[in-house]
């Protein structure tokens, strides 16, 4: 059974995973940076590689042990190619590739985004349905729909034009002085709110596959902050920017902003299972750890949705390995002189271009 060696530093895990025959996890091992970054309410993208190059090796080292492995048992090395952060992705690009080097193993770049996608395989019971299928990646980076026509093969129906759906969660949750990560925090303040207390927009795009969430943003901040012209609330100078009003009430404001998300997520969704003859939805990435999402998107489509265990939601390189796989399979191998790709979706020809 051929068996990988995944990495994954494409923004704050640095994580390191060995799966053999594409779907059994063998070891998963995600050294979370969240400590690290959450005095900055977001992702430092400094501190990121400095924390990746430190943790690393014995990241890649407790994955081996895990495993009761070691490299001579394994058949290649896969490693996220991008897109992220480019500090980030170099240093497990940069690692893994030495251990190619060392070890004789083939090296692997894998699009992150098609790992996002790949990780409903590693789902204890996930048997794979009919192509095509359509699938949606929404994460702190990304918010993607995609109809997949075989395995590899993505035809690009849509996307956010500006914020992600991840980023949105993360910008409210800050303005509301949630903790990092907004997503988690917003899911939890929510349940304790009421979702018609505020109404907020769900924004129309031109193609009803895309998204965008700056004017839910914008609405929000809006709603809830001193406005200069509020003369009931005179802004504390050094808080202008966002002082909350004493008459937000933080989980009304969370249930309804995540309301507007879900709503806006589901809408895309719908829209494409409606006109493509798809057998499923697929949805992963960290937003898909929402609840109200998942049980909106299964109330609201005819097609069955199927969502990844929540702990290969947010980044792993489980997701990596298993993605690897198939490609491996296939007869794809990467050069070592093959670089970090910071912009990079998942299209027809994903690996054309390098
Ligand atoms: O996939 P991921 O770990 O990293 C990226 O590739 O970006 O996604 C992280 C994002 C963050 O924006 C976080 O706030 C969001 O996923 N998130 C959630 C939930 N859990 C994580 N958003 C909504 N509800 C959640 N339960
Ligand atoms: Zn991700």
């Amino acid at each position: 059974m051929t068996t990988i060696l995944a990495i994954e530093t494409s923004c704050d895990e640095t994580a390191a995973a060995i799966i053999s025959g594409g779907r059994k996890i063998r070891a998963n091992i995600v050294a979370s940076q969240i400590d690290l970054h959450a005095q900055y309410g977001g992702v430092f993208p400094e501190l990121a590689s400095r924390a990746h190059a430190e943790g690393i090796s014995a990241v890649v080292s407790r994955a081996l042990a895990e495993a009761d492995l070691d490299y001579a048992q394994l058949d290649a090395i896969a490693v996220t190619q991008g897109p992220g952060l480019v500090g980030s992705l170099l240093v497990g690009l940069g690692f893994a590739k030495g251990l190619a080097l060392a070890t004789g193993l083939p090296l692997l770049g894998i699009n992150h985004l098609e790992g996002h996608v790949y990780s409903q395989w590693l789902a204890d019971d996930f048997s794979e349905p009919a192509f095509p299928i359509l699938a949606m990646i929404v994460s702190g980076g990304h918010s993607e729909l995609l109809l997949m026509r075989t395995h590899g093969r993505y035809q690009r129906l849509g996307g956010t034009i500006d914020d992600a759906a991840g980023e949105a969660f993360d910008k409210v949750g800050r303005l509301l002085s949630l903790p990092f990560p907004g997503g988690p925090a917003i899911e939890k303040a929510a349940q304790a709110g009421d979702k018609n207390a505020y109404a907020f927009p769900r924004a129309k795009t031109e193609s009803a596959y895309d998204l965008s969430f700056s004017g839910l943003k914008t609405a929000v901040v809006r709603a809830v902050t001193v406005q200069p012209d509020d003369r009931n609330h005179r802004p504390r100078r050094a808080e202008r920017q966002a002082q909350l009003r004493d008459d937000a009430h933080i989980p009304d404001v969370a249930a309804a902003f995540q309301d507007a998300v879900t709503d806006a997520l589901v809408a895309a969704a719908l829209a494409a299972s409606r006109d493509y003859a798809a057998s499923a939805l697929f949805v992963s990435g960290g937003v898909s750890a929402n609840k109200l999402l998942r049980d909106k998107l299964r109330q609201r489509l005819e097609l069955p949705v199927y969502s990844p265990p929540l702990f290969l939601c947010s980044d792993n390189a489980a997701m990596i390995g298993a993605a690897a796989h198939l490609r491996y399979l296939a007869g794809h191998r990467s050069s070592l002189d093959i670089e970090a790709r910071a912009r990079w979706l998942l299209s027809e020809d994903v690996y054309a271009a390098g």
